[in-house]
Parts: C-alpha cells; structure tokens; sequence
C-alpha cells in the first residue's frame, strides 16, 4: 500500500488488483459479505507477533543485566477465549481485572499461576475466586483491601502472592509526562503520604497468609518514549531499597505497567519495543548500582500494543450528507454515516482519540473533500472521525476501514440504542473464523424479563 498511514494498519495489508483492501488473503468485501458489519477483523499472526515481540525484546534485554521478565497481556483492552489462549501459548500472562476476565481465562483453561488479578475496588468473590484459581499474583489497591485478601487467605487455607500498587506522582501519555508528589486518582497506594510504606508494612505483617512479590505502578497510557517508565522505575527501586533498611526484606519483582504507545494516524510513530527494552534495563541496571541493591525480576503489562494494530474495523456507509457549515476553511462538510459508531468505539468520544481511514471496498480518483464519519446513535458527538479528507464520490453501500481499534474498542462496545454489538472475526492464512460472535437480537431481549 503506498500511503503515509502504512504503518496503522496490521502486518500484511495491500490493496488487491481489484482496488479493493486486502487483509491478508482476505478481501475486506468478502469478509464484509460474509460476516456483515460492523466488523471487527483481527489479524491472528499480527497480534501474536506482537504479543512475542514484547516478551523477547524484554527477556533478552534484561538477561543482559541478569534480570528476567514476565509480560502479563492487559485483558482489558481485548478479551476472549481465543486471545487468551494465544498469549499463553506464546509465553506470555494474562493481567485480569474483574470476576468476568477471571472467567474468560477459566474457560480458556489458563493456569492459574500465569494470571494477575488487578481492580481497585475487588469483590469479596472475586478475590476468593482469585484465590481459588491460584492466581499467580493479586496487585493490592488499598489498605483495606489488605485485610479483605488476608480473610479470604484465611477462608481458603491457602497464602496469597501479592504486589501493593504503588502510585508515584508519575503521569504519562504521549511524548509528555509529568510528575507530581500528590495524587488525586483512584488506583493504588501513595508513595508522597506514606500509604505505599504502610501497605507494605502491613503485608509483610502477615506473612502467614501473604506473600510479597512485590511493587506496581501503572503510569498512563500512549507513553512513546522511555523517559517516564525510567522515572517511575527509580521511584520503585528506590521505595524497594528503603523498604529492605526498614524491615530487612528484599522485595524480589517490581512490575512497571502498560502504556506502551502505538500509531493510530499517519502523524503517530509506534514506539520501538526493543529500543525501549534495551533502555529500560540498562537504566535499571545504572540505578540498581546506585542503591546497591540487585536487580529484581521485571514485570510489565502491554494491552494496547499487543492488541490495538491487530484489528481493523469493517462500516458500510449508510446515508452521505453535505451539510453546511461556518468553518472559514470548509464550507461544506460531508458527512459519511456508518452502521456502527460509539457503541463499537466509544474513544473518539471518551478521549477525544484520533483515527484514520480508508474507503475500503474500491479505490477512487475523485478529489477528496472534508468529511466527518459519524455513527447511528442518537448523540451528535457519535463522531469516528471529525475530520478526514475522503473520495468526493463515496456513498451508500462503500466499505470505510479503521485500522487500530483492536484495544478498548470491542471491550468497551455498548448496546447504546439497543445496537449488537459487532463480531470478532480472527484471520490466520486462509482461514477466517468468529472468535467472538455478532450479538443478535434475542441475546438482547434474553435479559430484558419484562
Ligand atoms: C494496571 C494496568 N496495567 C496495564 C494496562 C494496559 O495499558 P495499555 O493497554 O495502555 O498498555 C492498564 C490500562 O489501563 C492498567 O490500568
């Protein structure tokens, strides 16, 4: 494909003889044809080579300063059977926040040790449940939630591994990040107020039902450089080094998150996985020498990275509308209306996320003109695309393609206006499958009990 946004859209994708995008072996009308829209096309080899990437980019990073590294995949930014399955097979963890991801993982029959429970404000029952799968880890939020662990502990007859979540000042996202003493968010335990210290205290006052693993902290979200996760790993390894003065415990992981950026739009540079590895350990080496303590064993957790450019979404345009506006440089603005919107993608709306897109079914020499792609749902902000350059002669019937909605688009999908939400079709090869079925409408009225 010879076009400036090459890099958003999943390994392998051309534009076939036809003019027609072409995933793989798979032509988009085809899998349009045959598994309607809204669409979400996963490629199965992208997403795997993904997920590997990161585990050995990491593994061999740090085996350079002695350190290994487990990658935990962030379910929450795309969750099924399937990808739970494929992460594990390739060596990878699964991060959990809820009973429901726990379930997900139960049905894949991913071995309790490989998950992590994480949640600020877990259930009784789903910490039990945690325990009873033998979850490799349970990332502590709060000082009650120590005591909830240690009761459930108690129940089960069995110890708990556990991290405290450490928030440390350190928000980051995009290129920027900043760092604060004070928090004012939900997650996690103060490194400014001394709670992360307390917490820590606290677990390893328990030891009969706890063990300590360790520290995590979760920085943000789009970070594309490394300069934030070396800032906070310090924070870490410098809490790690008072704690062992303090009490004598050496704590042995320190996890640093997710957050790893990836491009959305021809402007975005994905960030360069194994380059950040090389940096993250030898910073990690440079500061464990500092502060004279060995290197811990690594933990992070990759949702969007490993998931965002896997997937592409597949709309059919509806209704095309000039309409006329005020903007000095655009006096009309045609609106694309697809078969899908916020319910599908809410991040447009939450976030003000940016995408791009391409007229999917054909290829078009008309001149392109200011266009807006919006949703079906009742709400002028069901934007996609508030502003796009698209075929003056797109209509009704097209095929428009969003590259990069793999992460926090089908977990977040709502049933906003009663719409189902869309299937997840997975592409290996030839071979194109349902791993998460198109909702219908008795699955719908299947909970509405009059
Ligand atoms: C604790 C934690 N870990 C990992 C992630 C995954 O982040 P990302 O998908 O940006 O890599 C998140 C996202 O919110 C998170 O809260």
């Amino acid at each position: 494909m010879k076009d400036k946004t090459i890099h958003v859209w999943p390994q392998g994708t051309t534009i076939n003889p036809d003019g027609a995008l072409q995933l793989g072996e798979h032509d988009v009308r085809d899998l349009a044809a045959e598994f309607a829209t809204p669409l979400f096309v996963l490629n199965e080899d992208d997403f795997r080579a993904r997920a590997r990437m990161f585990r050995e980019a990491f593994q061999t990073a740090f085996a350079e300063i002695g350190s290994d590294v487990d990658v935990y995949y962030a379910g929450k930014a795309f969750l099924c059977s399937a990808v739970a399955r494929w992460v594990v097979a390739d060596g990878l963890r699964l991060d959990t926040c809820t009973g429901g991801e726990l379930a997900v993982a139960a049905r894949a029959g991913v071995p309790g040790p490989k998950l992590g429970l994480h949640g600020n404000n877990k259930s009784d029952a789903e910490i039990a449940r945690a325990i009873d799968m033998g979850v490799g880890r349970i990332v502590l939020d709060s000082l009650p939630e120590i005591e909830q662990v240690v009761a459930a502990a108690k129940r089960s007859g069995r110890r708990v591994s556990v991290m405290v979540r450490v928030t440390t000042g350190i928000h980051a996202g995009g290129h920027e990040f900043i760092s604060t003493a004070h928090e004012d968010q939900k997650f996690g335990l103060s490194l400014a107020d001394g709670s992360a210290m307390r917490a820590i205290e606290s677990v390893l006052g328990h030891r009969d039902e706890l063990e300590l693993l360790g520290i995590h902290t979760h920085i943000g979200s789009q970070i594309q450089d490394s300069a934030a996760f070396i800032v906070s790993a310090r924070k870490l390894l410098e809490l790690r080094a008072l704690v062992q003065q303090r009490t004598g415990f050496l704590m042995p992981e320190v996890d640093l998150g997710g957050g790893f950026g990836i491009a959305y739009t021809a402007v975005d540079e994905p960030v360069n996985v194994p380059a950040l590895a090389r940096e993250l350990a030898s910073s990690i080496d440079t500061l464990c020498t500092e502060l004279d303590t060995p290197v811990p064993r690594i933990s992070i957790e990759p949702g969007r990275a490993i998931a965002g450019p896997s997937t592409v979404t597949l709309y059919r345009v509806g209704v095309v509308k000039p309409v006329t506006v005020d903007d000095t440089d655009c006096r009309v603005r045609t609106y694309v209306s697809v078969d899908g919107g916020m319910s599908d993608n809410i991040r447009p709306a939450l976030y003000g996320a940016e995408y791009a897109a391409k007229l999917a079914n054909r290829q078009s020499n008309k001149l392109k003109v200011r266009s807006r792609i919006v949703g079906k749902h009742c709400e002028s902000g069901d934007i996609v695309i508030p502003d796009i350059d698209l075929p003056a002669d797109i209509m009704a019937g097209d095929l428009l393609a969003v590259p990069a909605t793999g992460a926090y688009g089908r977990s977040m999908a709502s049933n906003y206006n009663m719409v189902t939400r869309p299937a997840v079709v997975a592409l290996r090869g030839a071979e194109a499958r349902v791993i998460v079925r198109r909702e219908t409408e008795d699955d719908l009225l299947a909970l509405d009990i009059g």
